[in-house]
């Protein structure tokens, strides 16, 4: 696995010579046009990539996507892959481990998700303060790469409270509404029923999601600092009248990048 993300660092660097990133982006569904914003950018599709792996969802470009956004040296990642696709691990360890060899050291994840609450609705983002992996997978499950990381490690600060304080300040700068909650991750393809919408909540979780969980736990193994915002499009099964569909997701995550972006170019600027 080092040798595959050693691979990708190594063709990227090649395309883009003496460029050092500091911050790593994801964009989730529907949030792909931030990296637009990039200035002097270099686009590579993931295939070119060597070890990259293509999504297969729509609303997921696959590309990674190098430049200054707002005076950070910042690489997006444009699309993600997900468990339900059929890859295993070694996919999400290959991306992360990557942003951490070209330089990275703070992992801004973005998604779209499902909400718990009637008053988070859609069209609001949250902000994850700590997540419940229903997964039932790990990408870290095999042997331990100790050049990136411990066998063991703890989660207590995995959405980096520090970087939490700051972003909270900076929505309220921007007046823009910031819920907080726990993220429920599960393994889709399909969405919930409302029977364990209930019992998310039960357990305490306030959004729900297929992603973003595997890529929280390769980058906190190898000390990458991480903070991360859902983008509400829906109200998770049983919650409302409609049909929940992809295209539905898609649709409203459009609608909310504009608040996504002036969040994250408001947290560039905070922490330049
Ligand atoms: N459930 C799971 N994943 C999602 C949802 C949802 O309701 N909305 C967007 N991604």
């Amino acid at each position: 696995m080092t040798e595959a993300a050693l691979k990708a660092t190594a063709f990227i660097q090649q395309q883009k010579p003496n460029f050092k990133p500091k911050l790593g982006l994801i964009l989730g569904s529907g949030l792909g046009d931030i990296a637009k914003s990039l200035s002097d950018a270099t686009v590579l599709p993931y295939s070119e990539i060597p070890g990259f792996t293509q999504s297969t969802v729509a609303g997921h470009n696959s590309a990674l996507s190098l430049g200054d956004l707002h005076g950070i040296p910042t690489v997006c990642l444009q699309g993600r892959i997900h468990y339900y696709e059929g890859f295993n691990g070694d996919a999400v360890k290959t991306y992360i481990r990557t942003l951490k060899l070209l330089g990275v050291d703070i992992l801004f994840i973005t998604n779209a998700a499902g909400s718990l609450h009637q008053d988070n609705p859609p069209g609001s983002l949250m902000m994850i303060t700590d997540h419940i992996n229903f997964q039932g997978h790990n990408p870290l499950i095999g042997p331990n790469d100790t050049d990136f990381g411990p066998r063991f490690f703890g989660m207590e600060d995995a959405y980096d409270p520090e970087l939490r304080g700051i972003l909270e300040s900076v929505s309220k700068d921007l007046d823009l509404h910031l819920a907080q909650g726990v993220y429920a991750s599960v393994l889709g393809p399909m969405f919930e029923t409302p029977a364990e919408i209930r019992a998310f909540r039960l357990l305490g979780a306030d959004a729900v999601g297929m992603s973003t969980v595997p890529e929280v736990i390769v980058a906190r193994h190898c000390g990458l600092r991480v903070i991360t915002v859902s983008a509400i499009t829906n109200l998770a099964a049983g919650m409302s009248k409609e049909t929940l569909t992809h295209e539905g997701t898609l649709h409203h995550g459009e609608k909310i990048a504009h608040d996504m972006q002036r969040l994250i170019f408001g947290f560039i600027e905070a922490i330049r």
